[in-house]
């Protein structure tokens, strides 16, 4: 591959955290800090494409040289996703809620003085990745997704291959004392239908640039 194997590609990529609003104060979060899906935007700029970088609420500053959409929630990140295509790369690295709190106090919910707490009805969030890898018309050409999970790696990352119909599944070990989630290094497999590839434990920036390459070399001709 040249210098900018990406030249003429768009190449979307979500990253970060979801915030699901509970009331007007409070949401539901967690630990993701945007890096790695930031890192791999920043990678595939470099690599010549057009990058548009679709994040959630976080804390690091944009890559230079992509067109980045800030959302929220996760309905919101499937919007702007959607808005996004076509694209010849999709790379959904976002660590997006699964469930949000069914409804969306108007005003801030208070202690009523009994003791007793309402409890918070939560519903299922769209699955973007899933949504787009499995849309029959106008599905980027090559589909990427993540797995982070704490317990049996490669199964779940073999089973999302086909549930959510992505062409590569990242998968990492995100188990309390791995510093991966939140950190600036990562350990991946990459799982596909010919096999697992596992890479030795990289800052995050290797792991994209690795990834835009490997990415490139599977999709240029
Ligand atoms: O099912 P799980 O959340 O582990 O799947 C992770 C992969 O699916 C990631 O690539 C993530 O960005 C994507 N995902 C998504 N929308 C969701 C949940 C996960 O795009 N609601």
């Amino acid at each position: 591959p040249g210098e900018r194997p990406l030249a003429g590609k768009h190449v979307l990529v979500t990253a970060g955290p979801t915030h699901e609003p509970i009331d007007p104060v409070r949401y539901i979060a967690n630990r993701s800090s945007g890096r790695q899906g930031f890192a791999i935007a920043a990678a595939a700029a470099k690599a010549g494409a057009r990058v548009t970088l679709v994040h959630g609420p976080v804390a690091i500053p944009l890559p230079a040289g992509v067109t980045a959409v800030g959302v929220e929630t996760a309905r919101a990140m499937l919007a702007a996703v959607e808005a996004a295509l076509p694209a010849d790369i999709a790379i959904f690295s976002a660590a997006v809620a699964d469930w949000r709190p069914a409804t969306e106090a108007s005003g801030k919910i208070k202690k009523d003085g009994s003791g007793q707490v309402a409890p918070l009805t939560m519903t299922e969030n769209p699955d973007i990745l899933a949504t787009i890898g499995h849309r029959t018309s106008g599905r980027p050409g090559f589909v990427v997704g993540f797995a982070a999970e704490t317990d049996a790696l490669l199964d779940h990352a073999r089973a999302k291959l086909a549930r959510k119909g992505a062409d590569l599944i990242v998968a990492n070990d995100v188990s309390p004392g791995s510093g991966i989630m939140g950190g600036t290094e990562n350990e991946v497999v990459l799982v596909t239908d010919d096999g697992a590839d596992r890479w030795p434990r990289l800052g995050k920036d290797e792991v994209a640039s690795r990834l835009i390459d490997w990415i490139a070399g599977r999709i240029t001709p």
